[in-house]
């Protein structure tokens, strides 16, 4: 496994790698969730790449940069365990050298939910993820549906700058009890871990309802309050929404999610349901 750190050798690694090539961005800390990425990956390219980069420009003022887990020995045996062929990881300062000025902002689709609560947020992924892709040149890349709506700014930002790449997305990774693997978990203390399966259940609660005709925002808010009943709060959050463009809905159509962010005690929490 090639691990790389400068952007120069980057480029010499990439026209090195015989076939096609599929990247796995990442800010590390991985669990399963992103070893199924990589897995994904290999199926779909010849050659696997993983990013690991916590991207300072995707962090609000006041939130978890500098106490992100941050593992990369642990990160870099388990990649090395899973076949990759290349880790690339890149210093702040070479993604972001003095003077760097460009901002990507996807307009529509980044403008509601996380967009609302993380200010700026959306800039930061679309700004990185363009610039990992445009360095890294892949065929195809893969990211989870735990962050929908990132997704959806990624395949938006994507296409609209005409990059040549596939952007994939993969379902979300649960532990036993239904909660999202994520690695902002790890915040968690014990007693809150046992009640943050509330969210998961709160979505799969409102499936049901909606689909079992209940009126959209009865079964919103009857979820709601299974969270305020866990002890979530503030609640971001909680909606249902068309799956393509992230706007709201108050009545089932077409390709839709729930989705929802809450905190639960210092950590802030985000899922998605397909219905
Ligand atoms: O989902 C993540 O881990 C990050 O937002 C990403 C896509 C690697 C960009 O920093």
């Amino acid at each position: 496994m090639q691990i790389i750190r400068d952007m120069a050798a980057l480029r010499q690694a990439r026209r090195g790698l015989p076939g096609t090539l599929a990247l796995v961005p990442t800010m590390g800390a991985l669990h399963a969730g992103h070893l199924k990425l990589v897995e994904e990956a290999r199926r779909r390219a010849d050659r696997v790449a993983v990013s690991i980069f916590v991207n300072p420009l995707q962090f609000g003022a006041g939130e978890d940069l500098a106490r992100y887990p941050r593992q990369e020995e642990a990160d870099l045996a388990a990649l090395d365990a899973a076949g990759v062929e290349l880790v690339w990881l890149p210093a702040v300062g070479d993604l972001y050298p003095d003077g760097f000025a460009t901002r990507i902002s996807v307009a529509g689709v980044s403008d509601r939910w996380e967009g609302e609560a993380r200010p700026g947020h959306f800039e930061g992924v679309a700004t990185v993820v363009a610039k990992l892709l445009i360095a890294a040149a892949p065929d195809v890349a893969v990211f989870g549906e735990k962050d929908f709506q990132q997704l959806a700014v990624i395949r938006r930002l994507a296409a609209d700058l005409a990059l040549p790449v596939e952007i994939a997305g993969v379902p979300t990774v649960r532990d036993a009890d239904g909660l999202a693997l994520s690695s902002r978990n790890a915040y968690l203390s014990a007693e809150e871990r046992g009640r943050a399966v509330a969210l998961p259940a709160a979505l799969g609660q409102a499936r049901r309802d909606i689909l079992s005709g209940w009126e959209v925002r009865a079964a919103l808010a009857a979820a709601r309050a299974t969270l305020d009943e866990a002890g979530f709060g503030p609640v971001d959050y909680l909606a249902l929404v068309d799956a393509a463009t992230l706007d709201p809905l108050d009545a089932p159509r077409g390709e839709m999610r729930l989705i929802a962010a809450a905190k639960l005690g210092s950590t802030r929490l985000i899922d998605n349901l397909a219905v």
